[in-house]
């Protein structure tokens, strides 16, 4: 399999992964001031992190104590031969103190929300043009009782010493953490590391990226051959499309399959978004008819997404070879999937087989195209801004591989996808009327298996139940359901059972995740 190296065109800062739930939010800061950054785990060999001649690393924090048999160490004597400036925010600087010579103890009272910090030492350039005093937040079970020798300390705050350095060694640390929006200067502090401290010049942003992601898919296809991408009407496969697109135009043929699951006019929609505003060779394929009987009477959660996957493969595979010599595969892979992190999966188990779906079989033969490999949500939106790519389909809410499967609890029939189609329409209409689809990270309905007994008129009802949810979150790993205004739920329900033939009632779903998830099945 083929996917792209890193290149080393850009100046670059690593930062190496100590497990802390922030890691990726440092390298966001670092890229939001315009500089490269990629995230390695923390005991990555010197020689390797050499090799991608960082500018600067950062020691990410992390939940260990340095005292713990299994707390995570970097290679010995990587800060001192890395051979560039060093910064260590929390757990990285007490691996500092630790390992150079200064000693840890465990804190009396756990440092954890906002402090107050103290700039003790006017001249250091890692505070420079910050007040004497400032806000930071602080998460930590040690702190750093005794510099290492050579050291001295920059900033304090009533518990002691929460910034040290030694400037002429080019090492640094601090306590709190300067990537979380409740330290709001941590940005300059950051931008004095790259800028002040590492000298970078800040040569790259998401826009750049495009020309070079260009150039290396350029060369990579060369002058004929052909590349294939399937299409879900989402953002990750539309912006990975536009990009290839603007390399090798209509070489590329997109595939987008409709399985009978996609909410009501999404297909059609999508489909001709892509074509106006892009300008996709993109092929929609049809295969409800298909998706629907393999799933007939099938009722478990798990069997409905592998008999899903197993389709989309065979139904991809067949409309590949209608295209002919194909060698490569385009797929909207991100950056956070690809972060070999001790904090971004934890320990995996499979609750739901999420990316089996769509997920094609290597017996294909083809060879990867990854073009957002190297990027974070965010900059994927900004690319596709770039490209062209709408709003309607950059700003969209997730939406899962197995779509209206999930959602229709039991039986998966015509008539029960109708009313759930009917019945997420209205929600969708009212939360943009509301002005509040931007606001919340996913909203849908379910339609559950049970009846209810409900009154219309003078007539007693026996009918369907519809839940909606709607939920806030960062990444879809955790969730709490979003406090939606009563009158706009109010005028859901009302639409819902006047408008959605054989639904007599609506319930909002009020659970967090965990332990509940996002979607019901
Ligand atoms: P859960 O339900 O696990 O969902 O809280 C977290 C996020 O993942 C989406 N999801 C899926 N996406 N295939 C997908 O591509 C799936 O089988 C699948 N199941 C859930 C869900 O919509 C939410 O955004």
């Amino acid at each position: 399999m083929f996917s792209f190296l890193p290149t080393n065109s850009h100046e670059r800062i690593i930062i190496l992964d100590f497990g802390s739930q922030y890691t990726q939010l440092i390298a966001r800061r670092v890229r939001e001031a315009g500089v490269y950054c990629e995230i390695l785990p923390f005991n990555t060999p010197t020689d390797r992190i050499k090799s991608h001649q960082p500018r600067g690393l950062i020691l990410s924090g992390g939940p260990s104590s340095v005292y713990d048999d299994q707390a995570p160490r970097s290679e010995k004597d990587l800060i001192s031969i890395v051979g560039c400036p060093v910064l260590g925010i929390c757990y990285g600087l007490q691996l500092m103190a630790h390992e150079m010579g200064g000693e840890v103890k465990p804190s009396s009272n756990r440092g954890y929300g906002y402090g107050r910090l103290r700039v003790v030492d006017g001249t250091t350039r890692l505070f420079g043009g910050l007040p004497a005093e400032i806000d930071v937040w602080l998460s930590h079970g040690d702190r750093v009782t005794k510099l290492p020798t050579g050291f001295h300390m920059t900033a304090e705050t009533d518990e002691g010493v929460n910034a040290f350095e030694n400037p002429e060694r080019e090492i640094y640390g601090v306590q709190f953490h300067p990537e979380v929006a409740h330290t709001p200067l941590g940005a300059q502090i950051l931008r004095n590391f790259l800028f002040e401290i590492c000298k970078c010049r800040g040569d790259w942003s998401p826009a750049a990226a495009i020309d070079e992601q260009v150039a290396r898919i350029r060369e990579t296809v060369g002058e004929n051959d052909r590349v294939i991408c399937g299409i879900s009407g989402g953002v990750d496969s539309s912006v990975a499309a536009a990009l290839v697109h603007r390399a090798i135009g209509d070489r590329q043929t997109c595939l987008f399959i409709n399985n009978g699951l996609l909410r009501e006019g999404e297909f059609e929609t999508a489909l001709s978004l892509l074509k106006q505003s892009v300008h996709l060779n993109i092929v929609g394929v049809d295969a409800s008819e298909t998706f629907l009987k393999a799933l007939a009477g099938v009722v478990d959660p798990e069997q409905k997404r592998k008999i899903i996957g197993a389709t989309f493969i065979d139904v991809f595979d067949a409309e590949a070879n209608k295209i002919g010599d194909v060698k490569f595969l385009v797929q909207g892979t991100l950056y956070p999937d690809v972060i070999e992190s001790v904090s971004v999966r934890g320990p995996s188990v499979t609750l739901k087989s999420h990316h089996n779906v769509g997920g094609l079989p290597e017996t294909m033969n083809l060879k990867l195209i990854e073009p957002l490999r190297e990027l974070f949500k965010d900059e994927v939106r900004i690319i596709g801004r770039e490209l062209g790519v709408p709003d309607e389909i950059l700003n969209r809410h997730p939406f899962p591989g197995p779509g209206l499967a999930v959602r229709v609890l039991g039986d998966i029939t015509e008539e029960r996808l109708r009313i759930l189609r009917a019945a997420d329409r209205i929600f969708d209409e009212e939360l943009r009327r509301a002005d509040l689809y931007g606001a919340v990270w996913q909203a849908l309905a379910v339609l559950l298996p049970v009846a209810t007994v409900g009154v219309m008129g003078d007539e007693r009802t026996y009918e369907r139940v519809i839940a909606i949810r709607a939920v806030t979150s960062v990444d879809g790993m955790t969730a709490d359901w979003a406090r939606l205004p009563h009158d706009l739920l109010a005028r859901v329900s009302s639409r819902i059972v006047s408008e959605v033939k054989g639904v007599n009632r609506v319930v909002y779903d009020i659970s967090t995740k965990p332990p509940s998830t996002i979607e019901w099945e």
